[in-house]
């Protein structure tokens, strides 16, 4: 009997044939990087659990934002690590806060050559390391914190701030940060919602990464990795409150999620490929187990494929310049 004229290995034949027919294709245009950058030190400290990854100085941020930028990455997030803590994070919130003082050297540099995001959260600046303020009982008060939040949104997009990422998983932090933002005249700030967050072991390294004091963890905020209709919750929530941007967090391993939540919504879908994604793909590519370029490759690839506009990576930088060659 002949073989079924049916053949989908006619498009695999060759490197030109599969890249003319891909389904999803990788851009630098599509990565976003983060970046942190730390008070008081004067060049770059590599941190031990993500070996490639770097505390900057305000001046070295800038030119890891300005170097994003020339491969044409398409944002570039800060998340400031104060050298002074408080319990209610204040310095998050203050003009010459780290975060602040690096937005503005960042955006003169860049200027709309690429997105200046800014992470908004407390949990670098806090004594107790929680995203929020705590309550008389010690619990973190959901309504205390998302005025933070607001302060906070405000400090950012006074610096320069295009987008703010809400990282707290507080309870209508969207809504009362687009209000203040709104209310301050920054109407064109756009809100990324870490809409979908669930509490990960795979934040471990950025734990280290941005000194954070917290012991114990953040199991009566963020999500658990049990639930998939609470994402679709948490979703429904943040466009209702006028989210620009909805992110889904940690990427690789919740790969249904950002399936899902790529179909329900009619707003970009931004996925964190995690410290925790970037630590296990470095350790094992060091020992030699892994491909390091085709494991990245492939990891970007997944979550693209899995309905992701845009990806925030630790390899964003990297990435983009190789894309090119990638085919
Ligand atoms: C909160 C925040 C965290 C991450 C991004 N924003 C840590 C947390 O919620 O515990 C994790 C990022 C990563 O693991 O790469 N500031």
């Amino acid at each position: 009997m002949a073989a079924n004229p049916d053949r989908p290995r006619r498009l695999r034949r060759t490197p030109a044939l599969r890249r003319l027919t891909a389904e999803v294709r990788l851009a630098p245009s599509a990565l976003i990087q983060p970046i942190f950058v730390r008070d008081g030190i004067d060049h770059p400290h590599e941190v031990r659990s993500m070996p490639g990854v770097f505390q900057h100085s305000v001046d070295s941020a800038v030119q890891a934002a300005a170097t994003a930028a020339a491969v044409g990455v398409g944002g570039v997030i800060l998340f400031g690590i104060p050298s002074v803590k408080d319990e209610i994070g204040a310095e998050a919130s203050d003009p010459d806060g780290i975060t602040q003082r690096a937005l503005r050297a960042v955006v003169r540099e860049v200027g709309d050559k690429t997105v200046v995001m800014a992470d908004i959260n407390l949990d670098e600046y806090t004594t107790h390391g929680h995203s929020g303020v705590l309550g008389p009982g010690g619990d973190v008060d959901n309504d205390q914190s998302i005025i933070r939040f607001a302060e906070v949104a405000v400090a950012q997009a006074d610096a320069g701030a295009h987008v703010v990422a809400p990282s707290g998983m507080m309870d209508g932090q969207i809504g009362v940060i687009r209000a203040r933002l709104d209310a301050a005249g920054h109407q064109s700030v756009a809100v990324m919602a870490y809409a979908v967050k669930y509490a990960s072991a795979f934040y471990g390294p950025f734990r280290e990464a941005v000194r954070s004091s917290l012991v114990g963890n953040r199991r009566t905020y963020q999500q658990d990795p049990a639930n998939i209709k609470e994402s679709a919750r948490e979703v429904l929530l943040d466009v209702a409150e006028s989210a620009d941007i909805i992110m889904v967090k940690p990427a690789l391993p919740y790969l249904d999620i950002i399936a899902k939540v790529a179909d329900m919504v009619h707003l970009p879908v931004a996925a964190y490929q995690t410290s925790g994604e970037y630590a296990m793909v470095e350790a094992a590519a060091a020992q030699g187990t892994l491909d390091r370029t085709e494991t990245i490759r492939e990891s970007l690839l997944a979550i693209r494929r899995a309905g992701a506009t845009s990806i925030l990576t630790y390899w964003a930088t990297e990435a983009a310049d190789a894309i090119a060659g990638w085919g």
